[in-house]
Order: C-alpha cells, then sequence, then structure tokens
C-alpha cells in the first residue's frame, strides 16, 4: 500500500514482535544457580552471585595455584563442578578437565554402593551439570573429558600437560599409587603435579616421618583413605615422581561434614 502523505508511517507496517527482555548476567546466575540442586564448589558466575557450595575454595586458589600459567597447558583431575579447572583458566592456561561419568563410577566401598546409589537417586544429583552451567556463564573454553584417573594417558586427554591439579582425590580411591602413576604418565617431562589433599592430624602428628593412612570403608560413606602427610609424600614418590615438596596447610571453609585440613604438595615428574 502506498504511503498517504500526512499518515504516520508507524501505522502502515506491521506492530512489532513483543521481544522478551534479554536477561541480564545476574539473572542468568540465579537461574543457573537454581537449575543444580546440588553444588559441589562455591564458584562466583556473577559480580556477588555465588554458587552455594559445599567447599568453599576461593580464598585458597591464590595460594595453591601459581599466579600464571600462561602458555602452560593444564589438566585438573575429578573436576566436579570445576572449580579448579576455572581458576587454572583465569591465570592463563588450556585447560583441560577429567571426571568420570557418573557418582557411582567413583570407587565406592561396596558395602556402601547401595545406599549411596539411594541418595544420589534421592537428591537428583548429577555429575557435570554444575560444571556445564557453570562454564556457560563464565564463557570458559576448558575441555571437560569423561577419563578415570586411572585412565589419564597423553592420548586420552589430547595430549601430554605441564601442570596438572588434584584435589580431594586419592582418599577416595582404592589405589592412590595407581591412579598417581597414571597422572605422572600424563605430564611431560620437567612437568608438575599440585595436590591438595585432606589428612590426618593426629596421625601426622604422631608419625611425623612415617607414612600411614586409616582404612575408612567402614567409618565414612566413600572415603578409602585418610593418610598422615608422610603418606601424601610417599605415595607420589611410589608411582615414580621425584620428591614431593609441603607446600602449605589450609583449612577452607565448608559444611561442618567436610570441615577438614588439606596438604598442598608440590610433585615434580623428575627426580
Ligand atoms: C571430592 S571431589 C573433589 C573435587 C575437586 N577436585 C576439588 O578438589 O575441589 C572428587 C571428584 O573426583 C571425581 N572422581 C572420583 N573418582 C574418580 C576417578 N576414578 N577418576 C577421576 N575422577 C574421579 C569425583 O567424581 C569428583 O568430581
Amino acid at each position: 500500500m502506498a504511503h498517504e502523505p500526512g499518515r504516520p508511517t508507524q501505522a502502515l507496517d506491521p506492530p512489532a514482535a513483543a521481544e522478551a527482555p534479554t536477561p541480564t548476567r545476574h539473572e542468568r546466575a540465579l537461574q543457573a544457580i537454581a537449575e543444580n540442586p546440588a553444588w559441589y564448589h562455591s564458584i562466583e558466575l556473577a559480580p556477588g552471585v555465588v554458587t552455594p557450595g559445599r567447599v568453599d575454595m576461593r580464598a585458597a586458589a591464590e595460594r595453591v595455584l601459581p599466579p600464571d600459567l600462561s602458555g602452560r597447558r593444564a589438566l585438573d583431575i575429578g573436576t566436579f563442578d570445576g572449580f579448579w579447572a576455572f581458576e587454572m583458566e583465569r591465570r592463563g592456561a588450556e585447560v583441560v578437565a577429567i571426571d568420570v561419568e557418573r557418582l557411582d563410577d567413583a570407587e565406592w566401598p561396596p558395602r556402601n554402593r547401595e545406599r549411596l546409589l539411594d541418595e544420589v537417586d534421592r537428591h537428583q544429583l548429577e555429575l557435570g551439570r554444575g560444571f556445564r552451567l557453570a562454564a556457560n556463564l563464565l564463557g570458559s573454553g576448558v575441555e571437560r573429558r569423561i577419563c578415570s584417573v586411572y585412565d589419564l594417558r597423553p592420548e586420552a586427554i589430547g595430549g601430554s600437560v605441564d601442570f596438572a591439579f588434584m584435589g580431594a582425590l586419592l582418599l577416595h580411591l582404592r589405589d592412590p599409587v595407581r591412579a598417581l602413576e597414571s597422572v605422572r604418565a600424563s605430564l611431560r617431562p620437567g612437568g608438575e603435579l599440585r595436590s591438595m589433599e585432606p589428612f590426618a592430624l593426629d596421625l601426622t602428628l604422631r608419625s611425623p616421618r612415617a607414612p600411614a593412612a586409616r582404612f575408612q570403608p567402614l567409618e565414612t560413606p566413600f572415603n578409602w583413605w585418610l593418610p598422615n602427610i608422610a603418606a601424601l609424600r610417599a605415595w607420589p614418590r611410589a608411582a615414580g615422581f621425584g620428591r614431593p615438596r609441603l607446600l602449605r596447610v589450609l583449612k577452607p571453609p565448608s559444611v561442618r561434614q567436610m570441615r577438614q585440613p588439606y596438604a598442598v604438595l608440590d610433585c615434580p615428574r623428575d627426580p
């Protein structure tokens, strides 16, 4: 239809489709938090919006990781919601993160399996959901691969890495030394593993030099070992690493059941 002089043009155009306003980053972060019923890590998804994690490693990160990882390829082992992977990425690393596919692919002690499976169903726990939501909000390029620590090889993670981080994993493994052997195999010569593992304070004080670990499947749902610091040093050495260096001891804020001291060690791949 021709435009009649004197009539406003808008009157001739079809009405503009009503567009929903684009959610702000703050709103998207709140939505992501609501979409995951159980967060393991506290992660700041937008300024002032933090996931309700069971453990808050935010203050620990700068005391655990090197400030600059640029130009390095890094691996996060047992990434869960991805806090450590995102922190390594923020420090400039190209990061690959691994985890098992489902929570029950972890090595739960057989006597506790059924009870734990019920809990996973009841709370609708799904490994990887928190990671995906957080990675999306943070615009992260971390590559998450399904791979057990026992199967770590350079081919399984797109090539070897310069730096590996492993947090709170050895206590959940039946065979920590075999796992560490695989971690070592995924590192380049000259590479290093930074580990941050819970330890038994009383066993460390009583036995500062001799490796010892408390065997825990009968007293906890999914822990195999609570080692002293001497064992945390001895396990990587037994797996072929050079001499581990204790960097510090930390007690990050967490829910009451998980409040415990962690030892941070630097384990060079080579002697
Ligand atoms: C206690 S959470 C620790 C999360 C994180 N690494 C940290 O330090 O905050 C243990 C993580 O290790 C993963 N995991 C358990 N067994 C594993 C295995 N055999 N290989 C790789 N990851 C495993 C779990 O699925 C979970 O993501």
